[in-house]
């Protein structure tokens, strides 16, 4: 159930609400994370050059995020730029998503004030240059005080370096107190992630059809539920992020443990004999 006041139904389209009123307001995911896959393919599909795939990308991002708001989805976390992007993609569209990035935050800000977002960034940030990173606190700050959906973007991220940069402090903080290895638990490594403030997702969603996770939150995937639309993401909208959660609630989430309807197992090994030899 997500908290009254950050409801804005009466905003959603038609079509959005239609597939909003399917849901079980009790059994809503908490957290979603995309990997915004299928820019470059949109494009060309077209005729179209790659960088135009990357700013249809970009109103993906504001229409999806304004949709998540709506709802009262408290938070939202976008592949917007791996490290592997950063390393292995051509300088010109390397310098090109950079840029648009910096546009995004700067047209964008008003419309992240009017829908109460709250944006925040995972990731080695600190590799960006100097004059995103600028535009990057500036959006982060002006909006710090919103408290509807935290969009979250992943920028010059990669789960194994986020796994280094969390081992490492982890590290430098058991050696200042001269603490044992074996002290160290799953809790001690999930305050040293770039997610320590947010719950793990509930629902990732991956678009254009492949079936990767890309190097994409490792740690905090391990119970996540997937769903893969062969959607290219400049064509995904907020409906189909309904869409997905509606997907979503169909699953049944055990955890490794049993599921509903095993209520009668326990009984059964109970009586269970194990056959000698
Ligand atoms: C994958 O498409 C997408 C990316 C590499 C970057 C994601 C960027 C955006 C959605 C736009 C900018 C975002 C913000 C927040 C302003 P691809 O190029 O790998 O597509 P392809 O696999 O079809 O080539």
């Amino acid at each position: 159930m997500y908290p009254a006041g950050t409801l804005r139904i009466d905003e959603l389209s038609a079509e959005e609400r239609a597939v909003y009123a399917t849901l079980k307001p009790s059994h809503l995911p908490e957290h979603v994370a995309i990997i915004m896959d299928g820019n470059g393919r949109w494009a060309g599909h077209r005729s179209l050059k790659r960088f135009l795939g990357h700013q249809q990308g970009a109103k993906s991002v504001q229409l999806v995020t304004e949709t998540a708001s709506r709802i009262g989805l408290p938070w939202l976390t976008l592949y917007a730029f791996s490290l592997e992007n950063n390393l292995r993609r051509p300088r010109a569209e390397v310098s090109f998503l950079m840029r648009l990035l910096k546009t995004y935050l700067e047209s964008n800000l008003e419309r992240m004030m009017d829908n109460n977002v709250r944006i925040r960034y995972i990731g080695r940030t600190r590799e960006l240059p100097a004059e995103v990173q600028e535009k990057m606190r500036w959006a982060e700050e002006a909006t710090a005080r919103n408290t509807g959906t935290t969009l979250t973007l992943a920028l010059n991220y990669g789960g194994r370096s986020e796994l280094v940069d969390a081992f490492r402090a982890l590290a430098a903080e058991m050696k200042a107190k001269n603490l044992s290895p074996d002290r160290i638990s799953e809790e001690d490594i999930h305050r040293h992630l770039y997610t320590a403030q947010m719950p793990d997702p509930d629902l990732l969603i991956r678009t254009s059809g492949e079936m990767r996770l890309s190097n994409y939150l490792l740690w905090q995937l391990a119970y996540t539920e997937i769903f893969v639309t062969e959607r290219l993401w400049p064509d995904f909208r907020g409906v189909h992020l309904l869409e997905a959660m509606a997907d979503f609630q169909r699953r049944e989430r055990r955890y490794g443990g049993l599921g509903e309807g095993c209520g009668k197992v326990e009984e059964e090994a109970g009586q269970m004999k194990i056959a000698a030899g």
